[in-house]
């Protein structure tokens, strides 16, 4: 930890919502020559060092892309060890996060995974509900396009059994349909290891993020890489559609 650079980060905004998809584990352990599940274990320590940093600075929401539904096509060995791997970080680390007063939250198909998880973490959810620090929202057996069909879905019913009128199916009341509906939406996208991509991830949550993509592998990226991110966020200039001038004149 550098508490000098942090005390710096966080004399300017930081992002409300951090969203981060993991990519790269699999490579990382190719390159060393160990199976990829190897690079998802290491991978474990920089969620680690992601939610203590992100608790420290205040960071209130970080939502972590853990499996989406893609993945579940991935060969049956390597599956079965992400959801033991979940399931095993989650009984090793709840303490901890309970102790730094993070609240544990998941989005996406959940009903997909094993009983196990499942189980292990409505406990870590139940057991962590009324934490006050960082919210810690995993990403699940989660498809973007899923939960946006399944929120037309939801409002859909709604409309067709007169509890809610076409014409109020705007903005706010979509944003309420969504698994993402008590968090803001997200200031900051990072993925790591060089793909320029969404994969899936917060389509509608990420309407106005910023993006950063870097190339250092999951399993390598630091605090530090983490703080290059946020400062890199710090000196962009948002203008949701105006221009400059009109942004220094609202100052
Ligand atoms: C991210 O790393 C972890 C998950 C998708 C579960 P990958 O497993 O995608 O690693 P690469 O991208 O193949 O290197
Ligand atoms: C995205 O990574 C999903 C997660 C990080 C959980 P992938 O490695 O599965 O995505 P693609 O295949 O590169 O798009
Ligand atoms: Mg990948």
């Amino acid at each position: 930890m550098d508490s000098s650079i942090e005390q710096q980060l966080v004399q300017r905004p930081v992002p409300v919502h951090i969203a981060m998809i993991m990519d790269g584990n699999g490579r990382w352990a190719k390159e060393r020559g160990m199976p990829r599940v190897f690079g998802h274990r290491e991978g474990v320590n920089t969620v680690r060092r992601m939610v203590e940093t992100c608790g420290r600075l205040g960071v209130g929401y970080l939502t972590l892309y853990a499996f989406s539904t893609e993945n579940w096509g991935r060969p049956q060995p390597e599956v079965n060890a992400l959801m033991e791997l979940l399931v095993s970080t989650l009984r090793a680390e709840l303490a901890k996060l309970h102790e730094n007063q993070v609240r544990l939250h998941t989005i996406g198909r959940t009903a997909d995974l094993p009983v196990a998880c499942q189980k292990e973490l409505d406990e870590s959810m139940r057991h962590t509900a009324n934490n006050t620090g960082l919210n810690l929202i995993l990403a699940l057996s989660y498809s973007a396009k899923w939960d946006i069909v399944r929120a037309a879905q939801g409002l859909a019913k709604q409309a067709a059994t007169g509890h809610i009128a076409i014409d109020d199916i705007d903005d706010q009341a979509f944003k309420g349909a969504l698994s993402t509906c008590n968090f803001p939406d997200v200031e900051l996208l990072i993925r790591t290891s060089g793909e320029n991509r969404i994969s899936n991830f917060l389509l509608w949550e990420l309407a106005y993020a910023e993006l950063y993509f870097s190339k250092t592998p999951w399993p390598e990226f630091s605090e530090h890489d983490l703080y290059t991110a946020i400062q890199d966020f710090q000196n962009r200039e948002r203008r949701f559609g105006k221009t400059s001038e009109q942004l220094i004149n609202e100052i």
